[in-house]
């Protein structure tokens, strides 16, 4: 691919290592560009690398009615050799294609997409932060350009990448376990919709359930599927649970879930770290039941900002709560977290393909 580079002059750039003299908000900063690349007349086109600015769409551009529009996250890792590595970005590649096939967008070839991702990162690396803990967030997006009121997939779209250096997603980091609330008046996805996209208009929907978990002290809605039998996942994470055997228990992928390359990874890992790692339908009855007594010892989430965030309670809307691993990070939970991180930062020998470098 032939990118245009449109660079700040240098004087505009950052020109030292950045170390942040506090601990680094998650999706706050940004970097000195952002790559952008055009889809017109039937191909994608005219990539870019220009200094990171506000875009112009039209009114009546069809993201803006109708929300035409998918997203990714990945992250980078500075390791101890002084080179940045992109974790797992092929998979990104991979699934940002799924939700394009799912959104009505067209595809954008996966060497493509990681290429561009690489010259971005290139360009900016002086903007790695270092900081225990932080990483750089890569975010690529499409959304729908065409100005248009008819309800119909677009003509016109843009592809874009922006840079965030981040600290972690929940600001109490990995090490206070964080509170989910178990409610059924609110529902992620619905079978036959977007839920296994990474559909702008899924985020959209989860606003309202965030809100609402708010209030009773919780990070976030642990959803469960519309008939409220089963455990989905939550608002920005995958859900696990580790059974007193030590076996980690995703729920099954279905058309209302997220497949998330972090709960793929752990699968994938399961040999190496010695944890058995399975997924199956997990009845919401069942769990609370597991936890009450005993039959499930640990809780968290899998996700790219929020990595393995270990949950320690659960509460209702009638004020009850269930506290899992005596609210603390259980042995399970930071095994993974430990070999998880060490990976992405070097520490641990990757699988083969799982880290580029930059
Ligand atoms: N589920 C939802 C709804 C998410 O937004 C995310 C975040 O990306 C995940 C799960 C975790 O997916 P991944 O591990 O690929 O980041
Ligand atoms: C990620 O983990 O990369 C996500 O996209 C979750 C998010 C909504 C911050």
């Amino acid at each position: 691919m032939e990118i245009d580079y449109q660079l700040k002059p240098k004087s505009q750039r950052r020109t030292e290592e950045f170390v942040p003299d506090k601990p680094l908000p998650f999706g706050v900063l940004r970097t000195d560009h952002m790559f952008i690349m055009d889809y017109k007349d039937g191909e994608w086109k005219n990539p870019r690398i220009v200094p990171y600015s506000s875009v112009e769409v039209a009114p009546g551009a069809i993201v803006l009615h109708y929300g035409q529009a998918i997203f990714e996250g990945a992250k980078a890792f500075q390791h101890e050799d002084g080179e940045i590595y992109t974790f797992r970005i092929d998979k990104n590649a991979k699934r940002m294609n799924r939700s394009a096939e799912i959104l009505c967008i067209p595809k954008i070839d996966e060497e493509v997409q990681i290429e561009a991702v690489h010259a971005l990162i290139d360009v900016d690396r002086l903007w790695f932060p270092k900081q225990e803990g932080a990483s750089l967030y890569i975010r690529p997006f499409i959304f729908a350009t065409q100005d248009s009121l008819g309800v119909h997939p677009s003509a016109t779209y843009r592809f874009m990448i922006i840079l965030s250096p981040s600290g972690p997603y929940y600001p109490q980091g990995f090490t206070k376990p964080i509170k989910l609330l178990i409610t059924k008046r609110f529902h992620r996805a619905a079978p036959g919709g977007t839920g296994s996209a990474k559909a702008a208009g899924n985020y959209a929907a989860s606003l309202r359930a965030g809100e609402f978990a708010k209030k009773f002290g919780a990070s976030q809605v642990l959803y469960l599927d519309v008939n409220n039998q089963y455990i989905e996942e939550a608002g920005a994470m995958n859900h696990f649970h580790v059974t007193s055997d030590g076996t980690v228990v995703i729920p099954e992928f279905t058309d209302t879930i997220l497949r998330s390359i972090t709960s793929e990874s752990v699968m994938d890992l399961s040999g190496r770290i010695g944890i058995n790692v399975k997924q199956e339908r997990v009845r919401i009855d069942e769990f609370v039941e597991g936890v009450k007594n005993g039959n499930i010892i640990e809780a968290g989430g899998f996700g790219t900002a929020a990595v393995i965030s270990p949950v320690g309670e659960y509460v209702f809307e009638d004020g009850s709560s269930l506290v899992v691993g005596n609210n603390e990070v259980g042995e399970y939970t930071k095994r993974i977290y430990e070999y998880y991180t060490g990976i992405q930062t070097g520490k641990v020998e990757a699988p083969q393909g799982w880290l580029k470098k930059v």
